[in-house]
């Protein structure tokens, strides 16, 4: 047991495990705040929120990601761009929609988004659609679609694009995702930009990739792409991979190839727990005298620095265990609702939902009762907990519910979505029935 923390630091690491003051840590948080001890999303209760909807649930507010959107827009308003929201990172039709309204395109790596976005009446125009392993069906409804554009990531895409797009009678508007070879400084998994990744053509070839391409009569060559990596919190990647792209800029005009647009792709990091992140005014800072120079039309297809702050998963104590070893609180999200944790080994914050409990503090294992010792949602938590409390994982708008599955036969939660006092379902939670709804026994003898 240790006494309630009394000191205004948002965040402590001790032996003992983290320690987040939740009503100084929500100040840095986007519409997130505590009144008399109960925490908000906007004009919402989030502990009404969870006893209405049932948990897990997660949360959205609208206003934190239009206010994250506008960010990029007015960062960049000195420039002609388009922000591409990249739809891997939360494609529950209410965010989409709440983007097209504001104006976003959307950046895709399947024709699954495709489909998402243009049933929310997307501009396909701003459609720009990224992947290394695009179908002939995908280029195919992408074509009919008349999206942006393709950043075609290898040879074989270029010459399948090109027959996909004879057969249709159409010139396939593409850009090239070079891979710059800088190191975007995150977690392996999800780093793009190097030598060793899957993603794009090498920045040695990318000319000849080019030259090949426009010798192909149903391509279109209108702009040059890259993207390094996610969850970037320093700048100085993003520039180095600039100014490898400008080299290639360049060599391109000298062999008479001239572009239209760069697509610097996503990748800023945010604040998970006390990461020192840069903000999208300082990466616009730092990027704003190269691109005005460069005077092309500029794409960025940001995904996590959109949604992560605009979302969080409720969920409930279940049972709490103290072992000799460890203390567990056993919840019911768990890594198949979240499995950032699990996967990355990413540290989310946990926050009780009324502070008022928070007087006596231990450090627990916030775990879910999925049968893998590796189901755990945070580890050394201090917090004060009791059986029923509500705690909310922020920072799980992105590659949250995107990243969920059934695993043990769990259903997947709902989705709510928050706009000042209002609420509503954008995604209702699945059934038991569900499940299995697709399934038969197997009657052949
Ligand atoms: N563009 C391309 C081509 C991408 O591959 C990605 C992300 C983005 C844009 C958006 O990046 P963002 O702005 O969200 O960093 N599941 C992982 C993240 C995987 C990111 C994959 N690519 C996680 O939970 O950390």
């Amino acid at each position: 047991m240790s006494n309630p923390d009394l000191s205004q630091a948002a965040v402590q690491h001790s032996e003992s495990g983290l320690r987040i003051n939740p009503e100084v840590f929500v100040k840095k948080l986007p519409t997130l705040s505590y009144q008399q001890g109960t925490l908000f999303v906007e004009q919402a209760s989030v502990q009404q929120l969870a006893e209405q909807y049932g948990t897990p649930l997660y949360v959205y507010s609208k206003q934190a990601i239009l206010d994250a959107y506008t960010a990029y827009t007015t960062s960049f308003a000195a420039i002609d761009h388009q922000v591409c929201y990249a739809v891997k990172a939360n494609s529950n039709l209410a965010v989409l929609s709440v983007l097209a309204k504001a104006g976003a395109g959307f950046d895709l790596v399947s024709s699954g988004e495709l489909a998402r976005v243009l049933a929310v009446g997307a501009d396909p125009s701003k459609i720009v659609f990224s992947g290394v392993g695009k179908t002939v069906t995908e280029l195919t409804a992408a074509l009919k679609a008349g999206i942006g554009c393709f950043n075609v990531e290898s040879l074989s895409e270029l010459d399948t694009l090109n027959a996909v797009a004879a057969e249709l009678n159409v010139k396939a508007p593409i850009s090239i995702r070079v891979n710059p070879d800088v190191d975007a400084k995150t977690h392996p998994y999800i780093s793009t930009g190097l030598k060793d990744n899957k993603f794009g053509i090498s920045h040695d070839i990318a000319v000849a990739a080019y030259q090949h391409a426009a010798s192909l009569e149903h391509l279109q060559i209108v702009g040059i792409d890259c993207h390094i990596g996610s969850q970037l919190t320093e700048i100085d990647p993003f520039v180095a991979a600039l100014d490898k792209v400008c080299e290639l800029i360049e060599a391109l005009k000298k062999v008479g190839i001239e572009l239209q647009h760069i697509d610097l792709g996503g990748g800023l990091g945010v604040i998970y727990i006390d990461e020192e992140v840069a903000k999208v005014s300082e990466f616009a800072a730092a990027l704003l005298p190269k691109l005005q120079e460069l005077g092309l039309k500029v794409f960025f297809e940001p995904g996590r620095s959109i949604v992560a702050n605009a979302g969080m998963l409720v969920t409930k104590v279940e049972v709490l265990k103290p072992t000799e070893h460890r203390d567990f609180a056993i919840v019911d999200a768990a890594m198949n609702d979240l499995i950032r944790p699990a996967l990355y080994q990413a540290e989310m914050a946990v926050i009780p939902v009324q502070t008022a409990s928070q007087v006596s503090q231990k450090s627990w294992d916030i775990v879910g009762a999925v049968c893998e010792t590796g189901d755990f949602l945070a580890k050394k938590r201090l917090l004060s907990l009791a059986v029923g409390d509500i705690l909310a994982i922020t920072g799980a708008g992105a590659y949250g519910f995107v990243m969920s599955s059934n695993y043990n036969s769990r259903p997947r939660p709902a989705e709510v979505m928050v706009s000042g006092d209002k609420h509503q379902v954008v995604r209702a939670r699945e059934t038991v029935a569900q499940l299995f709804e697709t399934e038969s026994t197997f009657d052949i003898d």
